[in-house]
């Protein structure tokens, strides 16, 4: 009877216990050191019944598609998850949401193409360092993450990790809801150019890398956007710079700034002559753009210019005046023509003003004309003046005289 008690006593101590160190198939539990590995073992989703204990979570090289929404959840302790090499393309709304002591998390070497916008988002962001190296698929995977990196409300990051993801170009602003990230690395990439608004919104940055990307230069908004890090760390290494009179505005910045950027390995590419040549202290004469030279040829084809537009000028007047010499005979007419009409004019109005300084005749027209000009005047006070009175302003026989004159001079 008391045996038989403590054989069940015992059966269930030990069930328990085994309950207690239960680990998913396929993984190792240490619980010494909380950790869990499943590392390898063509797992296809992330195993429930990982340990309360776990503090580490590995779980690498596996077949896993999609990270549901559920995947790790009565997980309060977890602090690190490393979930790299998993072929892993789609995370789905609240993934680790439960993991309000995450600090850790490491995604890299997956094909990442459907991010939901709150795939990141946890209560209290306490993640401090993502890792996305190689984990992006392509631009749709991108714009995904942008959109996350802005709803996740990450305040807590410090470090991110965005290497080797083929990317080309950063939407504006991407890192703006990073206020705290410390080092972004961008290595590897294929990064042609940066923009004003590509990393604003960081305000204690410490260390950008842009090694190892597609820079041939970097213009001036590119180089006001870097200088407004303040004196950080930036490494610029392994670019394909090429060294024309374009780099100019780089060079100068390399001279000058208050970054510490690493020169030793910011080297020319082409132009072949260049090739290998540190960037910083290039004399703008190495780099083609001297000023003399160019002056000179610029003047040169100032003045050919110049010269064309006189020939261009020369010849349309000599057509012109060619035009009016053909049409001679024409142009001859047309100005007896004129001369004729006018004079027929004037010796109307000479008629006219003979008839008008005609006293018997003056109020004739005084009636049709005058008064109309009163009635436009209106304040006049004409009423007591005889009606010859608002004809004139100018005396008839100036008038008249000049008419005359004007018309002898023309015969
Ligand atoms: C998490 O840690 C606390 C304190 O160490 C402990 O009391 C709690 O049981 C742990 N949670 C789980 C699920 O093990
Ligand atoms: C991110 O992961 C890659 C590949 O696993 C690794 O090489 C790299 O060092 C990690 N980044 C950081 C910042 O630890
Ligand atoms: C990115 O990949 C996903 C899944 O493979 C695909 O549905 C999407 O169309 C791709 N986007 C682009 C821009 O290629
Ligand atoms: C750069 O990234 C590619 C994948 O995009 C990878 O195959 C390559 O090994 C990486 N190179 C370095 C030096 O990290
Ligand atoms: C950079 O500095 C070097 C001397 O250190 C100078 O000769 C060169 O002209 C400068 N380049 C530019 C573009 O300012």
């Amino acid at each position: 009877m008391c045996f038989l008690v403590l054989r069940v006593f015992l059966g269930f101590l030990l069930c328990a216990q085994c309950q207690c160190s239960e680990c998913p198939l396929g993984c190792e539990c240490f619980s010494v050191t909380r950790t869990v590995k499943c590392v390898s073992t063509d797992l296809l989703t992330v195993p429930e019944k990982i340990p309360g204990y776990s503090r580490n979570v590995i779980i690498k090289g596996n077949n896993i598609h999609q990270i549901g929404p559920h995947a790790f959840t009565e997980l309060e302790n977890v602090t690190n998850i490393i979930l790299s090499n998993n072929r892993i393309t789609e995370m789905a709304s609240h993934s680790f949401s439960a993991l309000l002591y995450l600090r850790f998390l490491d995604l890299s070497g997956n094909t990442l193409a459907l991010i939901h916008p709150e795939a990141l988002s946890i209560p209290g962001s306490p993640l401090q360092e993502l890792n996305l190296s190689r984990s992006l698929q392509n631009y749709t995977a991108l714009t995904d993450l942008t959109t996350a990196l802005r709803w996740g409300g990450l305040g807590g990051l410090l470090h991110l990790d965005l290497s080797g993801n083929n990317l080309a170009l950063l939407p504006p602003g991407m890192f703006s809801h990073l206020p705290n990230l410390q080092q972004l690395l961008l290595t590897n990439n294929s990064l042609v150019a940066v923009y004003s608004g590509t990393f604003s919104g960081m305000n204690h940055l410490q260390v950008l890398d842009l090694t190892h990307n597609d820079f041939r230069t970097f213009r001036d908004d590119a180089l006001q956007e870097i200088e407004k890090l303040g004196n950080i760390r930036i490494l610029l290494g392994d670019n394909p710079y090429t060294c024309s009179c374009e780099i100019r505005e780089f060079v100068s910045w390399l001279n000058e700034s208050r970054a510490q950027v690493d020169v030793e390995a910011v080297r020319c590419t082409s132009p072949s002559k260049l090739s290998g040549t540190q960037v910083r202290g290039l004399g703008i004469q190495a780099i083609g753009c001297v000023g003399p030279d160019q002056a000179e040829v610029a003047d040169l084809s100032l003045q050919t210019s110049y010269v064309f537009l006189g020939l261009v000028l020369g010849f349309v007047g000599m057509v012109f005046l060619f035009v009016l010499y053909l049409n001679r005979k024409d142009m001859k007419k047309w100005i007896i023509d004129m001369r004729d009409a006018c004079q027929d004019v004037l010796e109307g109005y000479h008629y006219r003003f003979e008839i008008d300084s005609d006293p018997r005749l003056g109020h004739i027209q005084a009636g049709n004309v005058g008064c109309r000009v009163q009635g436009h005047l209106g304040s006049a006070p004409s009423q007591e003046l005889p009606n010859d009175t608002c004809i004139l302003k100018v005396p008839a026989d100036t008038q008249v005289k000049q008419v005359t004159a004007s018309s002898t001079m023309l015969r």
